[in-house]
């Protein structure tokens, strides 16, 4: 059920690959809450073409940007300012790509050429997001800003490989554009770590089905599905939430503050 929480608001959401991704579900609800809504990916991700599907869906132009390239993400903002008729409410960054997670390369033995891009990719480019809104003015007063992260980034996942460190340097990016966006002009910056979801950025990680059932055992609530992280979003992009900055958020289903569960004993203990 709609509640208009996003009326009247203008918002660019990256990273909807197909129907599985996170982004693609924040599109949806975000929409269905009352926002225009400008669609970008890489250009490459675009050739694969579902985009299109929900940009149809929810009447988004979608303008393609590589998120390591400065000039992309300055035209991204420039060009959805003109779109939407006025500065930016809300965005969403929700992009990640490791090529030594993908190619197999365990921690122990990165590519560091391989590295630079997962750093770039999956952290760098939050950094390069927010300095071409900065610099092309794009961003409303009291507008909020939302990266999604993993737990990773403070405790060890063996397989999510490098990219633990993106997403501490990620977090680290967020709560300082937290700061000067804040300063600056009432702008909340924050990142929301996710439960494991099955998403093809998930299913990358090798031994994501470990992953993912330890984790739905370990959590009182089980592990939060994407159309869940779309909602929590939906709330972070809202007036509703208008002084939460510069914090990592979970959204995990009780997860990381977890000692042990009995499903999960369950496995060791003897009597069974
Ligand atoms: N799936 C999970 O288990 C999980 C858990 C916690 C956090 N996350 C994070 O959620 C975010 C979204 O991932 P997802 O799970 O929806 O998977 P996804 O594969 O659907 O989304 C990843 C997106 O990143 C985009 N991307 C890659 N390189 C890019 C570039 N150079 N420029 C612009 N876009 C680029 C891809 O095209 C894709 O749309 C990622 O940051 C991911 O790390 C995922």
């Amino acid at each position: 059920m709609a509640h208009g929480l996003l009326k009247g608001k203008r918002g660019i959401i990256s990273g909807a690959l197909n129907e599985q991704s996170i982004a693609w579900k924040v599109a949806e609800l975000a929409h269905a809450e009352g926002a225009s809504i400008v669609l970008t990916n890489a250009p490459v991700a675009m050739r694969m073409g579902e985009i299109n599907k929900l940009a149809e869906a929810i009447k988004a132009p979608v303008i393609g940007a590589d998120a390591t390239k400065d000039e992309d993400l300055e035209k991204l903002f420039t060009e959805s300012k003109q779109h939407l008729g006025g500065q930016i409410d809300f965005v969403l960054h929700s992009i990640g790509m490791s090529p030594n997670v993908r190619k197999g390369r365990t921690y122990d033995d990165l590519n560091y050429e391989w590295y630079k891009q997962t750093l770039d990719i999956s952290a760098m480019s939050f950094h390069r997001m927010l300095q071409a809104s900065k610099k092309t003015d794009s961003l409303a007063e009291w507008s909020s800003v939302v990266a999604l992260s993993y737990i990773a980034a403070q405790r060890v996942f063996p397989g999510y490989g490098d990219m633990a460190d993106a997403k501490a340097l990620l977090e680290s990016i967020g709560r300082s554009w937290g700061y000067y966006l804040g300063m600056e002009k009432k702008v909340r910056v924050n990142t929301v770590s996710q439960s494991p979801t099955m998403t093809t950025a998930g299913s990358g990680i090798k031994g994501f089905g470990g992953f993912y059932g330890f984790a739905q055992e370990m959590s009182p609530l089980g592990n939060a599905s994407a159309e869940a992280c779309a909602n929590y979003c939906i709330t972070l992009f809202s007036d509703l939430t208008k002084y939460v900055t510069m914090q990592n958020l979970f959204h995990d289903g009780g997860f990381s503050s977890s000692g042990v569960t009995p499903q999960v004993m369950a496995h060791f203990s003897k009597e069974e």
